[in-house]
């Protein structure tokens, strides 16, 4: 079946990985129920349909930081994205730099930064406050060194919120139970093991590898995750970042105006609005309905994004009409990863672009710059 939609793609992703992968890429905090409503809430959104405007000429260019963008989507920050595809996190950098939108890289990504950048294009780079500053200083001037055009700066994650489907999946345990269990989800999925888990190595994530030795294992990663980020993190340390990156920084996952306002007198350049895709507190706000506030707030000064829910051309085009700049996918890239590798991403950015070319068509937007409020209904 050829796939027409991002749906397809998750379907196709649920085939190919292991069950582990698959879940710790769909699933969410606790009872998922953020991560129901970043969907629901966008799909409920009601397009103005207008009709007779000359629509034969569209712009879906844009730009951010000084970036050309062939259109307001950005691939989001995704960890461990090297174990849905071999090299995965080149093969969505090369995906993206063929389409012309930014790529972000996780700190938590397989390949590291030098890699991505040497193999595909220099990446945004995402960055966690880690404990030992130090290691964090490090980890900046490497991706000055790499030419990394814009850091993004996760807030969201001073602990890890809990994700059930993770436990029940034997995800972060050590027991000799887990362990065979998750040998046995590999072996089910013959294509994965041999793409990936043999000819996809190492492992390791690769740019936390001069931190510690031995983070290719998923137990590990967790509890180095857990002993090294830091909860006691405030706005002063944004200030800490500030003087460190000369380039522009994005907040992300900033939910609250107010926040917002914070982050603007903290001089950053930018802030995503979104809750982790309804990975770390469940319960509050969908990005879609928490982005006319902080767009409103900050929107004259900040350059605002949002994601959370994200899964069409036609999400993209609601999330512009209510504040954001443009939106950052997770789950969308990261399935097509996992089901075709860099050719799948290609597809979902080709997907995306269509259906954003046909929403504006018949929303009468020619120009993705000057789509606002008036695009929605109510
Ligand atoms: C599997 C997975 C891993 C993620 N890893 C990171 C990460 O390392 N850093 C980060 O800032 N956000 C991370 N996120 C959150 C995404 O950057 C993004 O905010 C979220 O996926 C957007 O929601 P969507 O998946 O519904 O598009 C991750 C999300 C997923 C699904």
């Amino acid at each position: 079946m050829t796939p027409a939609c991002v749906a397809d793609y998750r379907d196709a992703a649920r085939r190919r990985l292991p069950r582990v992968l698959f879940d710790y890429i769909d699933g969410g905090a606790y009872g998922e129920t953020t991560l129901a409503a970043n969907v629901e809430d966008l799909r409920r959104l009601t397009l103005r349909q207008r009709v007779l405007r000359d629509v034969s000429q569209l712009s879906t260019t844009t730009e951010i930081f000084g970036q050309a963008l062939s259109m307001p989507v950005v691939l989001a920050p995704i960890g461990l994205a090297g174990l849905y595809a071999r090299r995965g996190e080149v093969q969505a950098a090369r995906a993206a730099r063929a389409a012309e939108v930014p790529f972000a890289l996780s700190t938590m990504g397989v390949c590291d930064l030098e890699e991505v950048a040497g193999a595909a294009t220099p990446p945004w780079f995402q960055l966690y406050m880690i404990r030992d500053r130090g290691f964090m200083t490090e980890l900046l001037d490497r991706a000055a060194r790499a030419a990394c055009p814009v850091l993004v700066f996760t807030v969201d994650l001073p602990v890890p919120g809990a994700r059930y489907r993770d436990t029940r999946n034997g995800m972060t345990s050590h027991a000799p139970t887990a362990r065979v269990a998750r040998a046995l989800d590999g072996l089910r999925h013959p294509r994965w093991l041999w793409d990936v888990h043999i000819r996809g190595r190492p492992h390791a994530l690769g740019n936390l590898a001069s931190a510690e030795t031995g983070l290719d294992d998923l137990s590990r990663f967790w509890s180095w995750t857990r002993r090294n980020f830091d909860p006691s993190v405030t706005w002063k340390d944004i200030d800490w970042v500030r003087d460190r990156w000369p380039g522009p920084i994005v907040l992300k996952g900033v939910l609250d105006a107010e926040d917002a306002r914070e982050a603007r007198r903290c001089g950053v350049d930018g802030v995503v609005v979104s809750n982790h895709g309804g990975r770390q507190l469940d319960g509050v706000a969908s990005g879609i309905a928490a982005l006319p506030a902080v767009a409103e707030a900050v929107g004259g000064d900040l350059t605002v994004l949002m994601d959370g829910g994200v899964r069409s051309g036609l999400d993209v085009l609601k999330a512009l009409a209510a504040g954001a700049k443009a939106c950052l996918i997770g789950r969308a890239w990261a399935w097509a990863l996992g089901a075709r590798g860099e050719a799948g991403v290609s597809h979902v950015l080709a997907i995306l672009r269509e259906e954003l070319r046909v929403a504006m068509s018949l929303t009468g937007c020619t120009d993705v710059r000057a789509a606002g409020r008036e695009l929605l209904e109510g």
